[in-house]
């Protein structure tokens, strides 16, 4: 059977712990929207996709943004779903990451980018976890609903991959990063961690540069992106979660039925 995925020419998959791309894109055609606050770099997708998952998988984006899974899946012959709290484009249905409509274990892989905190307004919707500052504990708990919601809708050994960076906010370093990984663990098994240099930041600019050595703090030079597997047997997290899921569902179904009298 022919290939239905364009060719992807130019890209080289990486081998090392460390990934450093100087633009977003890649190749002619856009790879989401360059202009979007927080877009992900094309190659990042790009490299999780093309080791994770082979054509036809599905792969779903429950924070999707400007669309960048949509787009690199799509040219690799993926199948894609993507999610937005405020969707930017029609192809991006809007959903809140904390309840997916799916099924149970449908997904190959699932690719993440979430907010690192309230340092990017990216809308006005009231559920957009991005109004939650990263020094509040809410913030981590509102992101584990999230994460069981990715483990729910994941086959047994699919692989969640998730961008997420430190944050120095008030004066103060919060490892944003760790504290996520830390939930992550509570559902997962670590596959590999991987750092990607961060480019084209808003404070990569001289004067960010010259405050950072002034006042003594530093400016974000990487991201993490942790690369995490389904295992076959549930954790006692994750037994909890579904059955917190399911209480959270028969409620829906019963507040609907009583909505129909
Ligand atoms: C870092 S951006 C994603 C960027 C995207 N990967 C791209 O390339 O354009 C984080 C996204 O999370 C979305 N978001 C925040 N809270 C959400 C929620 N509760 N449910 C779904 N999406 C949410 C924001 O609207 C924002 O688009």
């Amino acid at each position: 059977m022919p290939s239905k995925a364009a060719p992807t020419r130019d890209l080289v998959l990486e081998s090392t712990t460390l990934w450093d791309f100087p633009t977003q894109n890649y190749g002619d055609r856009p790879h989401g929207d360059n202009k979007y606050r927080g877009v992900t770099p094309a190659f990042v997708i790009w490299n999780v996709l093309q080791r994770y998952t082979k054509e036809g998988d599905l792969v779903v984006d429950p924070m999707a943004g400007s669309g960048t899974t949509i787009d690199v899946a799509r040219e690799m012959g993926r199948q894609v779903v993507a999610y937005d709290i405020a969707p930017t484009r029609e192809d991006v249905l809007q959903n809140d990451a904390r309840c997916l409509p799916l099924g149970d274990s449908v997904a190959t892989c699932v690719f993440v980018d979430s907010p690192y905190g309230d340092n990017i307004q990216y809308n006005d919707h009231p559920n957009c976890i991005g109004k939650i500052s990263a020094n509040s504990p809410r913030f981590f708990e509102e992101l584990e609903k999230c994460i069981a919601e990715c483990h729910r809708v994941l086959k047994p050994h699919g692989v969640l991959a998730w961008m997420i960076s430190d944050q120095w906010n008030k004066r103060k370093f919060v490892p944003v990063g760790l504290l996520l990984y830390q939930r992550l663990t509570r559902y997962f098994e670590p596959i590999d961690l991987v750092c990607i240099a961060r480019r084209n930041q808003t404070s990569h600019t001289g004067i960010w540069h010259y405050r950072a050595r002034r006042n003594n703090f530093f400016l974000r030079g990487f991201k993490y992106l942790f690369l995490m597997r389904k295992t076959s047997t549930d954790s006692a997290v994750v037994a909890e979660s579904r059955a917190q899921y399911k209480t959270v569902r028969r409620k829906r179904i019963h507040k609907r039925r009583l909505k129909k009298l």
